[in-house]
């Protein structure tokens, strides 16, 4: 079966793809990215990944060679041709190609490119082994409002905990409980859902927003403020998200084991409930491929 890349604005094989060797995602990591989640082949939250791609590309100042109605068209053109149904969407933009340079080209051409990759179905809310987190100092940059391309503390953090025997690495930077890998961090404390606030230490995550409408919805109070890892330790639940694993619910920090040892009832009723907003949005009859518009 053919894989299809949208690749500068043409459907291509997969495997016909050519990044230049002077692409500059290649040579300095200068580019952004997104990961979208496919249902049954249509994409959950497209528009607010697709707003957050633009604002990461905004703060480096690469330009959005498509706006984001178009862009959006031509997603669900390549998620037609594909044969994925329940996977991702991974998008990624760079400065592109020029004659290497720390100093920003003047006219840059920016690579714009998207694929469909198939990913197993979330385990049932409540249901599934919990995740095991592995603390590690966070030694990111000050940005990571921004979803960079410029992954290497996450790659190394999530490979030295996966290597020990973990499933993700959990950032902790002076003390503080920023967020993982490659996921957002959920505290339940007294009843109440705690996070920290996104910004230079934390990507505003798309799953993160929703479960934050999701727990106003419940009624749950909901406190964005910095937690200690000696509070995150003594939590009733512990979860993280994001948009390949949805909501995981954790069951050891390090070697201990964290929250009650099993999926806890706030994290499962947010869990439902998030599961509920991706059944509204990606299975009604008709649903467009972008379900707000810009
Ligand atoms: N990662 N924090 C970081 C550092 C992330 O890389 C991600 C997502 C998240 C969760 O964001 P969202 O809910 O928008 O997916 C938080 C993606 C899935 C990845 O890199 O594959």
């Amino acid at each position: 079966m053919t894989e299809w890349i949208w690749f500068n604005g043409e459907i291509l094989p997969f495997s016909q793809a050519r990044i230049g060797v002077e692409d500059r995602g290649f040579q300095f990591a200068d580019g952004v990215y997104e990961v979208v989640r496919l249902y049954d082949g249509r994409p959950f939250t497209l528009f607010e990944h697709l707003e957050r791609l633009a604002r990461s590309a905004a703060a480096i100042e690469i330009p959005m060679p498509l706006a984001t109605d178009a862009l959006a068209i031509e997603i669900g053109r390549l998620i037609d041709k594909s044969a994925v149904r329940d996977g991702m969407v991974y998008l990624q933009l760079t400065r592109g190609c020029s004659p290497r340079n720390h100093v920003i080209p003047d006219q840059p051409r920016p690579t714009l490119l998207f694929y469909v990759r198939p990913l197993p179905p979330v385990p049932a809310p409540g249901t599934g082994a919990g995740a095991k987190l592995m603390a590690v100092a966070d030694e990111r940059w000050k940005r990571c409002r921004i979803k960079s391309i410029a992954l290497l503390p996450n790659v190394l953090a999530k490979s030295q905990a996966v290597a020990r025997g973990f499933d993700e690495a959990i950032f902790i930077d002076e003390g503080i409980v920023t967020e993982c890998s490659a996921s957002n961090f959920f505290a339940v404390i007294g009843g109440s859902l705690i996070t920290h606030p996104v910004g230079p230490k934390v990507l505003p995550g798309v799953t993160r927003a929703v479960l934050l409408e999701c727990a106003a919805a419940l009624g749950i109070g909901v406190e964005e403020r910095p937690i200690t890892e000696s509070e995150a330790r003594g939590a009733a639940e512990l979860f993280i998200t994001s948009t390949t694993r949805e909501i995981s619910w954790v069951s050891h920090w390090n070697e201990q084991s964290a929250g009650q040892g099993r999926c806890g009832p706030i994290t499962l009723a947010l869990h439902r409930a998030l599961q509920e907003r991706i059944r509204e949005e990606t299975m009604a009859a008709g649903a467009p491929v972008m379900a707000k518009s810009a």
